[in-house]
């Protein structure tokens, strides 16, 4: 019995001892992996690797050996980096993450062979504020193999050629502050159960009449701080019955064609804030607020004028005016707009 005891106490401290020699346990020993840190925190292990200094050094330092005790991480991690450009082929060893996050730094190109260990894993990529100018270095990025992959953000990068991402698993997408200028319609024929697009600030002027036609599942999308000037019949009929928001402030859009938006989707919401309407269309606008679209107009050099009779003095007692929101040329909100004004004044 007591020897039992004195045996169990022994292991018990040889454990204890063992856990003090090498305290960097399960990562990987901190000396073989420096300047990278790696982290433990409940169930999570991660790699920072934002002070390593050279794109090798980064290669080497996963292929370095003895290998690495766990090899499934959380997180790759490397934020404000000015030292590695590339993420190449099989930089990563046999090491796999849920997640990737390159901020605010130096890289330019990320080939697909650096991601694709990881590809049963990987729920996210972030790669914001680089100088990446192509996503994974081809034409047709397939990525129907990242089984997990849901979200995407490469906003704030140099891409110039929207990348046509082939993915069933995609729903978050952002590629905002990026100049690319146009997106073709077949450009996202492959990400069909997208929820979220962040297509803004990408210096668009045409907005492609089936760009998100095919997409049924949409939830938001923002088209904001672009160069769009029309928006054509059909544009942002998307056709989701869980729509919420279209974002399209900040633009230079004078004209909305009619039949441009979805008339049966409840509590859409679509801004127009800061752009270049001068008048209120009635075939345009009043499907929408018929429908109860919400709408706002704020920043437009709108007149008030006849054309916006159909709002202030509505026909069948309906309530147009309150599902839009703006300001007349002296400031006035469209609800302080006189009745008695439209019915003297206009035809
Ligand atoms: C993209 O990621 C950055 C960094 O995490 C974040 O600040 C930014 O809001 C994201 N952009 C979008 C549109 O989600
Ligand atoms: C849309 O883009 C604008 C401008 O980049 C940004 O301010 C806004 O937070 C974005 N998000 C949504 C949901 O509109
Ligand atoms: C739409 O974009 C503008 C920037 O142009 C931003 O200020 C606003 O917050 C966005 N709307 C929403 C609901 O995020
Ligand atoms: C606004 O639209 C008018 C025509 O309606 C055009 O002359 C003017 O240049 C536009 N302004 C901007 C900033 O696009």
């Amino acid at each position: 019995m007591i020897e039992h005891l004195v045996f169990l106490f022994a292991t018990w401290a040889a454990i204890l001892g063992g856990c003090w020699a090498s305290s960097d346990f399960p990562c990987p020993p901190a000396v073989q992996i420096a300047p990278c840190l790696c982290s433990v925190n409940a169930d999570k292990m991660q790699m920072d690797c934002s002070d390593v200094d050279s794109t090798e050094h980064l290669k080497e330092i996963f292929h370095s050996s003895p290998p690495f005790p766990f090899t499934h991480f959380s997180k790759f991690l490397m934020e404000g980096n000015q030292n590695v450009e590339k993420l190449e082929n099989g930089v990563f060893n046999v090491i796999t993450f849920d997640e990737i996050e390159v901020t605010n730094g130096a890289l330019v190109e990320v080939e697909q062979g650096s991601i694709e260990q990881s590809k049963e894993v990987l729920q996210k990529i972030t790669m914001y504020g680089n100088q990446i100018e192509r996503f994974l270095m081809n034409d047709a990025q397939d990525l129907t193999a990242f089984t997990e992959l849901w979200y995407i953000n490469l906003s704030g990068n140099v891409i110039q050629v929207f990348p046509a991402i082939t993915s069933d698993k995609v729903t978050y997408l952002a590629v905002s502050d990026n100049p690319m200028t146009t997106i073709h319609n077949e450009n996202l024929f492959g990400v069909p159960y997208l929820e979220h697009i962040h297509i803004d600030s990408i210096r668009m002027n045409i907005l492609e009449t089936k760009l998100l036609s095919n997409h049924r599942h949409l939830i938001t999308i923002n088209l904001s701080s672009n160069n769009l000037v029309q928006i054509q019949s059909t544009a942002l009929i998307v056709q989701s019955p869980t729509l919420k928001e279209i974002n399209l402030s900040n633009n230079r859009i004078n004209d909305v064609e009619p039949g441009s938006f979805d008339t049966n989707v409840h509590g859409l919401k679509v801004n127009l804030d800061d752009n270049n309407l001068s008048t209120l269309d009635e075939l345009t606008w009043k499907p929408l607020a018929k429908s109860e679209v919400s709408l706002t107009f704020n920043g437009n050099p709108l007149g008030c004028g006849c054309d916006m009779k159909w709002a202030v003095i509505p026909d069948n007692g309906e309530d147009y005016i309150s599902f839009m929101e703006g300001t007349c040329p002296e400031g006035q909100s469209f609800t302080d707009l006189e009745p008695a004004w439209y019915e003297q004044f206009c035809n």
